[in-house]
């Protein structure tokens, strides 16, 4: 798509479209796990029905030919779906790299087996702490823990590197060395230490979710110490961890910035820029009515917030804009209930005042992990209903 224009400082204000490299295909809201930080929306139990086989391989097809190249299965739990060994295989056929992102359950050696024989390239499992019981508690599942540690010796057993990922909370970060020990035990390649974001039903329970700054400080520098400690004894384990925006003071740029790179395709056909998108009050483009092309370049909703044209201050004159693209909009909209708006996150926003009293409410609070919503039908009927 050719520029549009110029913005006052001579950035362009509709840069060119980059091309839509990471389909991710959230194949189902369903899911036998209720975890309290699921990023899904918090209404996923009055979503529409689930798009057809055909459909996703329409929806692959034609967005591989413009240009995507990595292919994220996920939810929901994407193993509910029967079609999935098909999907990958279709993936493959098509030339993409093939991601399955799962919490391992339902998953076996025949399925991991059929997947790897369909072509899929990489599995990644997601861990809810390195002890059974917070794990099961946090899950929602009783048999969990003890699933997911023999679904992940079965998938490297398989050949497949071992990508785990834990989302730290306050209720499990203080345990960061026993869940890096669990890895490293596991004979895990990366290991993905990723601090909740706060979107979904995470943000729902955001109160009782958010670290203390002490908290995250002591768990970047315990991951630090094992790094150090991995390298020299030669183990290829990688760390990878990520730190929560709540406690930054610039944004991240958000999915590497509006319609630019990542295109998210929900379980009813509704295409996103970023998972967490439905919730704006924006219009977006859904698969069954319109071709994959319309939606990444034409349609409204992808270009709502792409360029620099639709920016208020203080990210208008900005000489960061080109950095973070003024960070996410999802969150913009969460917190201050303008998607327009800055980040809060970032120091130079009006609103950032919300951000600090969530770290100093991070300081005080008390709730249990009984006390959390967790993501569950019942629940997000309750939502749904209120
Ligand atoms: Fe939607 Fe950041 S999650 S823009």
């Amino acid at each position: 798509m050719p520029n549009t224009g110029s913005s006052s400082n001579n950035l362009p204000a509709t840069p060119e479209v980059g091309l839509p490299l990471w389909l991710l295909a959230e194949l189902t809201y369903r899911c036998p796990l209720q975890c309290p930080y699921c990023s899904n929306p918090l209404d996923f139990a009055a979503q529409g029905q689930e798009l057809s086989t055909e459909q996703w391989f329409r929806v692959m097809a034609e967005a591989r030919e413009m240009g995507a190249a990595q292919l994220g299965f996920s939810g929901g739990e994407p193993l509910v779906r029967q079609d999935l060994a098909e999907l990958i295989g279709e993936g493959r056929r098509l030339g993409y790299y093939t991601n399955l992102i799962t919490s391992g359950i339902g998953l076996t050696e025949q399925k991991i087996a059929a997947f790897k024989e369909a072509g899929l390239d990489h599995i990644q499992i997601s861990f809810q702490a390195s002890d059974e019981q917070v794990n099961n508690l946090l899950a929602g599942s009783k048999k969990a823990f003890a699933q997911k540690l023999d679904m992940a010796r079965a998938v490297k057993a398989h050949g497949y590197p071992m990508v785990l990922n834990f989302v730290t909370h306050r209720h499990n970060i203080d345990k960061i060395d026993r869940i890096i020990e669990l890895c490293v035990a596991l004979e895990a390649d990366f290991v993905e230490l990723a601090t909740c974001q706060f979107y979904g039903w995470a943000h729902l329970n955001r109160v009782g979710l958010l670290p203390t700054r002490a908290q995250l400080e002591r768990a970047e520098r315990i991951t630090n110490e094992y790094r150090a400690k991995l390298q020299a004894a030669g183990n290829p384990c990688k760390l990878i961890f990520v730190t929560p925006d709540y406690y930054e003071e610039r944004p991240k740029a958000c999915m590497n910035g509006w319609g630019s790179v990542f295109l998210t395709v929900t379980p009813d056909g509704t295409a996103l820029p970023c998972h967490g998108a439905r919730q704006l009050p924006v219009q977006f483009p859904n698969v069954r009515e319109h071709s994959m092309q319309h939606i990444w370049y034409d349609s409204f909703g992808f270009n709502r917030f792409r360029g620099y044209d639709w920016m208020p201050e203080p990210c208008r004159s900005c000489d960061e804009k080109e950095k973070d693209f003024g960070g996410c909009r999802c969150q913009a909209f969460m917190l201050t209930g303008d998607a327009s708006n800055a980040d809060p996150v970032c120091a130079k926003s009006a609103e950032h005042g919300i951000i600090l009293k969530a770290r100093e409410d991070a300081e005080h609070a008390h709730q249990t992990i009984d006390e959390l919503t967790f993501r569950n039908e019942r629940n997000s009927r309750v939502i749904v209903r209120s």
